[in-house]
This record gives C-alpha cells, sequence and structure tokens, in this order.
C-alpha cells in the first residue's frame, strides 16, 4: 500500500515522487521507505546491512553514499523548506525565492531519489520482472531484454551526474525510460518513478572507477522487482 509521505512532496515536482510502496502489500511504509515525519524530512535507514549488495555493491561505497551524501541532501532539503516556509508566513527573504525554490528542488529530489534507490535493491535480487509488470514491459519495449538493453544505454549515458529511471508515464499509461541529470532536470512531468539508478560517481567510483557501464550492468542483479512490482501496481490507481 502506498503512503503519502508529507505535504513537502507536493512542492518536489514530478507529482508522487516521494510516494512508497510495500513489495509485501503492508498497511505500512516500512521503516526504510519514510522519508518525512513530525513536518521534517528524515534520513530512513537502509532496508537491509551495509553490505548486503557485496560483491556488486561494496560496503564502503554504501556507508559513504547513505550516511554522508544521502544525509546531506535531507539537510538540504530541510534547510529549503524552512526558508520557503518562512517566506509564505510574510518573515523571509522574498527576493531569495527563487533561490530556495531551486535548492529543493535539488535537495528534495535528491531525497527522494536515494529513498526509492535503496528500496528498488535487495540482496537476493535480479532476474526478471513479473507479473503485470513484466506485461507492462513488453507492452512498452516489446521484451525484457528490450527494456534491459535501454535502461542500461539510457542510465549509462546520462550527462555528468543523474539517474537512469523507468517509469510510469500517466498521460499514456505505459512504460517510459528517462533521464534525470543531477536530480530533478529532464523529468517528464506527471511520471512517477518505479525504479531508478544512481549513476552519480558517488555511486560507484570506489569500485568501478570510471567504468560506470560495469556498475550499471552489475545493478541489474540487485534489483529488488517485487518492490518495483508493488510500485507500478500503485501508480496504476492513481
Ligand atoms: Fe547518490
Amino acid at each position: 500500500m502506498l503512503k503519502g509521505l508529507g505535504a513537502g512532496a507536493a512542492v518536489l515536482g514530478a507529482g508522487s515522487m516521494l510516494r512508497a510502496g510495500t513489495a509485501d502489500g503492508g498497511d505500512s511504509p516500512a521503516e526504510s521507505e519514510i522519508g518525512f515525519r513530525d513536518g521534517v524530512y528524515v534520513l530512513p535507514p537502509l532496508p537491509y546491512a551495509y553490505d548486503a549488495l557485496e560483491p556488486y555493491i561494496d560496503e564502503q561505497t554504501m556507508r559513504l553514499h547513505h550516511d554522508i551524501h544521502h544525509a546531506g541532501y535531507v539537510r538540504g532539503a530541510n534547510r529549503a523548506l524552512e526558508k520557503l516556509r518562512s517566506i509564505a508566513t510574510g518573515d523571509g527573504d522574498r527576493p531569495y525565492s527563487k533561490h530556495w525554490a531551486r535548492e529543493l528542488a535539488f535537495h528534495g529530489s535528491g531525497h527522494a531519489m536515494h529513498v526509492l534507490f535503496w528500496n528498488c535493491m535487495t540482496h537476493d535480487g535480479g532476474g526478471v520482472a513479473r507479473g503485470d509488470l513484466a506485461k507492462a514491459i513488453r507492452l512498452s519495449f516489446g521484451s525484457f531484454e528490450g527494456f534491459t538493453e535501454l535502461f542500461r544505454a539510457v542510465s549509462g549515458s546520462v550527462e555528468g551526474s543523474g539517474w537512469g529511471i523507468l517509469g510510469y508515464e500517466s498521460l499514456s499509461g505505459g512504460l517510459i525510460v528517462i533521464q534525470a541529470e543531477k536530480h530533478q532536470d529532464l523529468t517528464v512531468q506527471g511520471t512517477y518513478p518505479l525504479l531508478a539508478v544512481d549513476v552519480w560517481e558517488h555511486a560507484y567510483y570506489l569500485k568501478y572507477q570510471n567504468k560506470r557501464a560495469d556498475y550499471v550492468k552489475a545493478f541489474m542483479n540487485v534489483i529488488n522487482w517485487d518492490y518495483v512490482g508493488a510500485r507500478y501496481a500503485a501508480a496504476r490507481m492513481g
């Protein structure tokens, strides 16, 4: 079941970016999916141990990535949110509204994407999509192999830092593969992200150095397709 994660999500763009689904169909989001609580963004724990994704993603990278990089986006999002709220109440510095809105787009999207990213992976992942998601992938991309080829190509070719994303495009009701530069640029508005791979260098450089394509190939072995399928089911319900 999906849960909204708070009022702040409404200003992050891409509609329901912050919503999360549970693969087991439970009523409550897992602790690892909760990115907003009591009026502020929070850093949720990983849904597994730091070394759970070895040998595909190494423990040191996971520790730095989650504890330092993701935590930084949470702090940045809260600061921006606080500044924007103060402008709304007349206490803030209105000439800087553009700056803080851009800060919220960057840090808030960074936070949302990392929450999604951690939950898209599992130690016994990989393989192929199942059920309705598998049918949708075949309908949109011809075959699962075709999707894999496209996802790896699009993710591997992001200019600079960003993400490869499989998303549910709400106007067509179909699936699309898109890029995000940084965390928030190149979004197709209204697209609900189902699966995302982080292709910022901080996500892979310790283990893979400049070989981003090898990292994206390895990522395919840790995808939690049950989780991605649950997000697809929720996206279709609107
Ligand atoms: Fe990252």
